[in-house]
């Protein structure tokens, strides 16, 4: 490939050889940073685009021919997509519709290799302004994760006597801390890993960013043999309750929302439940 850096900026290499100059990288690019050189078609980034970029790499995804590079997003790293690994809307419609929520799971510790595997497809969820900010804290020791149970267990008891009106918001609670006071753990279900993702606080798109990620996670997880749940009430706990969140030790300035449970799924599921229609609006 007879690779050369246009002149007057550093980010964008093109194949002056294969290029057709047809533009599509500089009208797709979602910055307008991409334009046409005057003198001889051929594209380059405008001046000052470098601080505008956001690395998203549709210049290089976009590219018929393959003769666009960017320094920061390596066309060697951009592998091309595979016809033959595509799937069809039944197949898709059938993966999405048959994630489940598991919440029994085998006595068995979920490799730390499984779980690095998940994470690093989540990281291909989309951020706003492709921030990727996403940081993950994950517990695999049961006897932490049952602890973080324990604390939400704590969490709800103290809701119950400084608030009688949450208890009418959520039915659950008694019974979730008569289960635990039964020795089981409804909260966290006595999953073998935790998964909780965060973003940082001054970030605006942050918590969206993780939720979408972790529903990356939840969709590939069965593909590695594996089950998740939201963890709904341990969310609960950690909006307000600093022991809990003690516990859990996010990266300085960072949040969660909802964090997932893990593990090696006791029952396999043999059908597609159905659910409501959508409602939409039409406008
Ligand atoms: C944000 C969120 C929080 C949830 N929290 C909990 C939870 O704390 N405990 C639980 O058992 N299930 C929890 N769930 C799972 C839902 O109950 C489940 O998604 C729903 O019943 C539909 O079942 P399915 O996921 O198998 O389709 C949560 C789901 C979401 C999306």
């Amino acid at each position: 490939m007879n690779l050369q850096c246009t002149k007057n900026m550093q980010l964008l290499i093109n194949d002056e050889s294969t290029c057709k100059k047809d533009g599509i990288c500089a009208n797709e690019c979602p910055v307008a940073i991409i334009r046409l050189k005057d003198g001889n078609g051929f594209p380059e980034m405008v001046q000052g685009g470098e601080g505008i970029c956001l690395l998203c790499g549709h210049c290089v995804a976009v590219c018929p021919q393959g003769a666009l590079s960017h320094i920061k997003v390596p066309i060697e790293e951009c592998p091309p997509i595979l016809k033959e690994v595509e799937i069809s809307e039944e197949q898709a419609i059938q993966f999405l519709r048959s994630r489940r929520s598991v919440r029994f799971f085998k006595n068995r510790p979920v490799e730390k290799e499984k779980i690095q595997r998940l994470i690093e497809a989540a990281r291909y969820a989309p951020t706003g302004s492709n921030s990727q900010s996403i940081e993950w804290t994950v517990f695999t020791d049961k006897t932490e994760i049952r602890n973080l149970a324990g604390l939400t267990v704590e969490w709800m008891k103290n809701v119950r006597e400084a608030n009688s009106q949450a208890i009418a918001d959520f039915p659950y609670i008694p019974m979730i801390i008569a289960a635990w006071e039964m020795g089981m753990d409804v909260v966290l279900r006595e999953a073998p890993a935790l998964i909780i993702a965060s973003a940082p606080q001054k970030n605006t798109s942050g918590m969206t960013d993780l939720s979408i990620s972790l529903s990356y996670l939840d969709l590939i997880a069965p593909k590695l043999g594996l089950g998740t749940c939201w963890a709904g009430l341990l969310q609960g706990g950690l909006t307000s309750w600093k022991p809990l969140k003690d516990a859990v030790g996010l990266p300085e300035g960072h949040s969660q929302h909802y964090p997932m449970m893990l593990g090696y799924s006791k029952y396999k599921y043999f059908r597609l439940p159905e659910r409501k229609l959508p409602k939409i609006n039409w406008k």
